[in-house]
């Protein structure tokens, strides 16, 4: 039989919020790929890991040599489908090989710890890209949620919604290391946002009203 891949879903970084059969791959896996800071709270001693830096080439062939082997579990932060490396393992291995367990995306966490429901917002991703130009465009009622990375953080993604039309008034949510003991959510709006220090790497969410 065939080796495979299993993507598990960290969610946002807190163990008690890792479903349980993700923690079960996570636990049985010989071969674990991941973040340095995944790592750190997930590995054990006997697992033969890979951290998973810049170079996605070498995290490929990685993965393809461990195959001829063992089955290789893949952690991601959040939910696997959403900007992850699944995209990149997609390309290079074919779906048969993959098995997902899903997981909580940073983004749903923000939308529960505002307990605002999400399923009429417009979700974007500024992780290392810059969303289509209609995506940011100023509508009446319109609610945002997005990722941020450090060069797209909290002060620049205010000033850019600003120039797009929003006002400033607009209230935007800045919600960063969630799950994590040092949680915060800063409320506020994108005049204050933009001329305030950059809150990097976290989710914002805007939204004319809270409601
Ligand atoms: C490469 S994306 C991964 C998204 C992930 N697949 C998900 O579903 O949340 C990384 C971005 O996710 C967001 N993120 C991940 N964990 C977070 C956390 N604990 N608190 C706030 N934002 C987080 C940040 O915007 C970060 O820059």
């Amino acid at each position: 039989m065939e080796h495979r891949i299993i993507v598990a879903g960290i969610g946002p970084g807190h163990p008690a919020y890792v479903l349980p059969a993700a923690a079960q791959a996570i636990r049985e896996a010989a071969v674990l790929v991941g973040g340095a800071r995944a790592l750190a709270d997930f590995a054990r001693l006997g697992q033969r890991i890979m951290i998973i830096r810049g170079d996605i080439p070498a995290v490929m062939a990685f993965i393809r040599e461990s195959l001829a082997t063992e089955d290789v579990v893949a952690m991601v932060s959040g939910d696997p489908g959403y900007y992850s490396l699944l995209d990149a393992l997609r390309r290079e291995f074919p779906p048969e090989r993959i098995s997902v367990i899903p997981g909580i995306s940073s983004i749903q966490f923000a939308f529960a710890r505002l307990a605002l429901p999400w399923h009429d917002a417009t979700l974007l991703s500024f992780h290392g890209r810059q969303p289509a130009e209609e995506d940011l465009a100023y509508l009446p009622g319109r609610l945002l949620g997005m990722l941020t990375d450090t060069k797209y953080n909290s002060q620049t993604i205010a000033a850019l919604l600003m120039e797009r039309g929003w006002p400033p008034e607009t209230r935007a949510a800045v919600c960063s290391r969630l799950s994590y003991e040092d949680e915060t959510i800063w409320r506020t709006t994108l005049e204050e946002a933009a001329r305030s220090e950059a809150r990097k790497n976290c989710v914002m969410v805007v939204t004319e009203s809270w409601r």
